[in-house]
């Protein structure tokens, strides 16, 4: 690793060690309208993004910007309540850095969350959807540049970036629970401008299933420190074009807040397993 990448991971976990003595070996990143999901974590230890050294602004609508560390369904868990985004004027680099300091802190498993849009007529907003794999259609890759030698290799293998014990883990779950569970493959657009309905069909063509504007960067970086990676979209409403109404950031908040409880209890059930 750079020495001055060393250098800011280090700060990061200092002022987070400072706070609580809580060790996670898990992680949980909430994406849009999801951030209430943290509200069930026990012994909460809160820490605004502001408090850490290097770590970004939050800017998005339905994102906090705290870490909260504490214990989820037993297990001791550190998460982001708000994530940052390419579309915030960020480089893909930077809004990964919090990936790294969870390596470096000791984290085995990232969950990944976050709001979409579906581009399967069959798919509801509401519905949960299991991503198996990913099209990176953000135009970036947050591993361009040197590499972080101390992190992982300069050309990673990503022909498994969701690990397929937790793909599994994550059926059984649910199946066990008695709840639906979609299956498809997300695409990562930059944003912040929804797609165009010409986009969507073009998309659709590609096998994909579902679009969204965060996650791709977060797990190549994941993938690359030798993390495990499971990830969940909330479908917050049908893709552009496919009905014949706008999109608006107000509804996505909303649908991702009304399937909250589904969500929690599937991640509850997922992180005692693990
Ligand atoms: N497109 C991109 N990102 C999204 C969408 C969408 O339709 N819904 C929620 N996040």
């Amino acid at each position: 690793m750079s020495d001055e990448l060393m250098e800011k991971v280090n700060e990061s976990i200092a002022a987070i060690r400072g706070k609580t003595s809580i060790k996670p070996e898990l992680a949980l990143v909430l994406g849009s309208g999801l951030g209430p999901l943290a509200d069930q974590i026990t012994e909460p230890c809160s820490i605004a993004y502001t408090e850490i050294p290097h770590f970004l602004k939050s800017t998005a609508p339905g994102h906090e910007g705290r870490l909260i560390l504490g214990y989820f369904a037993g297990k001791p868990v550190l998460c982001m309540q708000g994530r940052f985004h390419y579309y915030e004027g960020y480089s893909q680099k930077e809004i990964t850095y919090p990936i790294r300091v969870m390596a470096k802190l000791g984290i085995r498993t990232l969950i990944l969350t976050n709001a979409c849009g579906s581009l399967k007529r069959e798919f509801c907003p509401g519905d949960i959807m299991l991503i198996t794999d990913h099209v990176n259609f953000t135009g970036m890759n947050p591993l361009i540049g040197q590499n972080e030698d101390e992190f992982g290799p300069r050309f990673p293998d990503m022909s498994r970036i969701y690990t397929p014990e937790l793909l599994k883990l994550c059926r059984e779950t649910a199946e066990d629970m008695d709840m639906d569970l979609r299956e498809g493959v997300y695409l990562g657009y930059s944003g912040p401008s929804f797609e165009t309905p010409a986009e969507i069909r073009l998309f659709q063509n590609w096998g994909t299933s579902v679009v969204g504007m965060s996650t791709v960067a977060e797990a190549i970086v994941a993938r690359h420190c030798g993390l495990k990676v499971l990830a969940l979209s909330c479908i917050t409403n049908m893709a552009a074009g496919i009905l014949d109404q706008p999109i608006t950031a107000e509804e996505v908040v909303e649908a991702a807040n009304g399937a909250g409880e589904r969500f929690r209890r599937l991640l509850a059930g997922v992180i005692k397993r693990i």
